[in-house]
């Protein structure tokens, strides 16, 4: 997986490479990879971003400036781009990230995310030169930056070899392996800690009997919000 993220904030994503998960990630030969919109700006000053046309509050960012990056990267009109590869808004109002959407990612050979700030994309970038809008959750952020390092987790940690143990990422909360339910509760030792016990099913040795009641307790917590 070739990741590109967009961002006027490299350096946030030198922090992000040296996680665990990442690091193996990218010793895999997978890649995150960050472009610098500003560095390719047509603008003087190094301008990104503009007043919105009609009035209003904050800063939105040109389309101009986003199609030079795109084409200063890949060197295609970012129109055909999309069609190569999955091209990534992050925005509030964007498809919500779950499971299945980081299962789907995690599948692509290569993404990539614009990061946007102040008052978001100009709309002609989401019209024409982005495959996908995605959100985090119905909060708005200050920038993309965070929620591109979440979508990245997430994808990265399902890749084959990323964790030190890939049944990690198979049966886990919300996966396809347990419905879309909650992960079962887990427990290690000791097996009783002020009188608190583990269930007896857990220390049975009885490899079915453990897995039906794990199954069991997921399908019983998926009915509920977690807390
Ligand atoms: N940019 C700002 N807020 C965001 C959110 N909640 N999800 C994705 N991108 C965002």
């Amino acid at each position: 997986m070739k990741a590109d993220v967009f961002t006027l904030f490299p350096q946030w994503f030198e922090w992000f490479r040296t996680q665990r998960h990442v690091e193996n990630a990218l010793r895999l030969g997978h890649a995150v990879d960050t472009v610098d919109f500003r560095a390719s700006t047509p603008l003087k000053w190094g301008q990104v971003d503009d007043t919105p046309f009609g009035g209003g509050a904050g800063m939105v960012l040109r389309v101009d400036v986003m199609e030079a990056a795109l084409r200063g990267r890949y060197g295609v009109d970012p129109v055909q781009l999309r069609s190569q590869r999955r091209v990534i808004a992050l925005t509030p109002a964007g498809r919500l990230l779950d499971d299945a959407l980081a299962s789907e990612l995690a599948r692509e050979p290569a993404l990539t995310l614009l990061c946007g700030r102040y008052e978001g994309f100009d709309e002609r970038i989401l019209e024409h030169f982005v495959s996908d809008q995605v959100s985090i959750g119905r909060y708005v952020l200050a920038g993309g930056e965070l929620a591109a390092m979440v979508v990245l987790d997430t994808v990265l940690r399902k890749l084959p070899g990323v964790l030190g143990d890939d049944a990690s990422a198979v049966e886990e909360s919300f996966s396809e392996a347990l419905g879309g339910a909650p992960e079962y509760p887990h427990y290690t030792r000791p097996a009783e800690w002020r009188g608190w016990a583990v269930p007896d099913v857990l220390l049975s040795g009885h490899h079915g009997r453990v897995d039906e009641w794990r199954r069991e307790q997921s399908r019983k917590r998926g009915g509920r919000p977690l807390p």
